[in-house]
This record gives structure tokens, sequence and C-alpha cells, in this order.
């Protein structure tokens, strides 16, 4: 796919791997759009962004998802890239409190019913372009989950299953379906983490690859190794994400 003139929308977009994403793609010359639930980040992004376009806008929340599509259909005259980038983790305890299960539910709620319903309402619009692709987040732990982090894998998992079918579902349509699995990498999400974290840009660099090059599936850094290992022997694959997440401070 050509990375250039195209209108892009980047969930969650406002910090981050998605805020590196935008930069690189503005740097191309496309037009980008993130989202985020905090105006006062946004506004942040854009000071820092020249050229960025922001709107507030929440992907558990159907309306606010609906404006947002309508907005980028009348001000930028349609969609080619939706990047399915928001979430949220939280550590989970099973043997801990158990007044945790709004936090939980807001976990589903964003990481995979919200991508569900942003990628469905989004679908009209892309698939009126002669060349499109939707791009879905999802990370290490959905191929072998982090003990520590048993919801957030889970949502994971299914985003990279999620993906797989709507690949299949919209093979013979032009758009194309990307999920891309990173290893921990060096944001506010996993501020309370230890261990090796990747640079933002190095993931961005690999999308944009996988982009320009249709690499559907993309393992990032230790990931390919680890999805393999995992393949070979699921309990390989269990210690080795064991010792990737030992150090965790939560
Ligand atoms: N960092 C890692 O180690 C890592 C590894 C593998 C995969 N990933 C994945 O990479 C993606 C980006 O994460 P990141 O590491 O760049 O973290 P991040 O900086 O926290 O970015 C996540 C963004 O999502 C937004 N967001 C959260 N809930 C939202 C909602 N309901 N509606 C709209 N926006 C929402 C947040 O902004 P607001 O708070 O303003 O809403 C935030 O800007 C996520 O899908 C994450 O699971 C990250």
């Amino acid at each position: 796919m050509k990375l250039a003139n195209r209108t892009i929308l980047i969930t969650g977009g406002g910090s981050g791997i998605g805020l590196a994403l935008a930069r690189a793609l503005l740097a191309r010359g496309n037009t980008v759009v993130v989202t985020g639930r905090n105006a006062a980040k946004l506004e942040q992004a854009q000071r820092d962004t020249p050229g960025l376009h922001t709107v507030v806008s929440d992907i558990t929340n159907e309306e606010e998802i609906r404006s947002l599509l309508m907005r980028i259909e009348v001000e930028y005259g349609g969609l080619d890239l939706l990047v399915n980038n928001a979430a949220i983790l939280n550590s989970y305890d099973f043997l801990g409190q158990e007044d945790h299960f709004s936090l939980l539910e807001q976990e589903v709620a964003t990481n995979l019913l919200g991508t569900i319903k942003v990628t469905r309402l989004a679908l009209p619009l892309v698939l009126k372009r002669p060349q499109a692709a939707i791009v879905t987040m999802s990370s290490a732990v959905a191929y072998v989950p982090a003990p520590s982090l048993p919801v957030y894998s889970a949502t994971k998992a299914a985003v990279h299953s999620l993906s797989q079918s709507l690949r299949q579902q919209l093979a013979g349509t032009p758009v194309k379906v990307f999920e891309v699995a990173p290893p921990t990498v060096d944001t506010g999400l996993v501020k309370g983490m230890g261990g090796a974290k990747l640079s933002p840009d190095v993931v961005v660099r690999e999308i944009v690859h996988a982009l320009e090059h249709e690499t559907y599936e993309v393992r990032v850094g230790q990931v390919k190794a680890l999805s393999l290992a995992n393949r070979l022997s699921p309990a390989l694959g269990a210690r080795l994400m064991a010792r990737a997440t030992a150090s965790d401070h939560h």
C-alpha cells in the first residue's frame, strides 16, 4: 500500500505508539486524525505535532464513534486507513481483591468491544476506497499470556483471532487487514513495568514497512522468536514470557 496522500484515523493516537505512528505518517504527506478521551493530552499532542488533527472520541461510546466517522467523511472526504490502537491495561490477581470488576469491564469494553465497534462502523468508509487497510494493535501477550495481565492478555488474544476472521471475511474487497504484535514498548501504558522496552519508533518502522510490503501479521522484535518457540513448545513459550515479565513491579 502506498502511504502518501491518504486519510488515516489512529484511535488513541495522542500518546505512545499511536502518536509516533501519526508523526511518521504525517511526514509522508498523509492526513492524520488521532483520537482519545483526554482533551488536554490531545491538545498537547497537536501543539507538539504540526499538521496533526485531533478529535476527542471514546471508542467505548457508539455515538462518539459515529460522529467521529461522520466528521472524517465530511471534513476529509473519506478514510483509507484505520489504525485500532487505543487500549488500556490493568494487572489483575485472581487471588486478590474482588472489587476490580469495573476496571476489568472497561478493559474488555475498550480493547475488544471498542475495537470491534470502530472496525464495524468504519467499514462503509474504507470499503469505498480502491485501496484501504485496517491495522489492529495486538501484542506479544496475544500469543503467550502474561500471567500478571490475564484480562489484558485475553483481550489481545481475542483481537488476534478477530483480525484473522476479519481478514478472511474481507478477502475479495479492497480492504487489507493487518495485525501488529509488539513486545514491551516504552510508553505510558507500561510505565509500572520493568524489563527491556522497545522504542515506539522501532514499532512504527515495522508498521510502515509491513503496510508498504503487505505483511499482514507483524510480529515485532522478540515476538517473532516468542511465537515460534510457543508453536514448537507452549511450555517454552510460557518460560520465555515469564522471564520477560519477571521484573514487573505490579
Ligand atoms: N506499550 C507496550 O508495551 C505495548 C506492547 C504491545 C502492544 N501495545 C499496544 O499498543 C497500543 C498503543 O499503546 P501504547 O503503548 O502506545 O499506550 P498509550 O500511550 O497509553 O496509548 C493508548 C492510547 O489509547 C487511548 N485510549 C484509551 N482508552 C481509550 C478509549 N476508550 N477511547 C479512545 N482512546 C482511548 C489513550 O488516551 P486517553 O487516555 O486520552 O483516552 C492513549 O493515548 C495499544 O493497543 C497497546 O495494547 C503496547
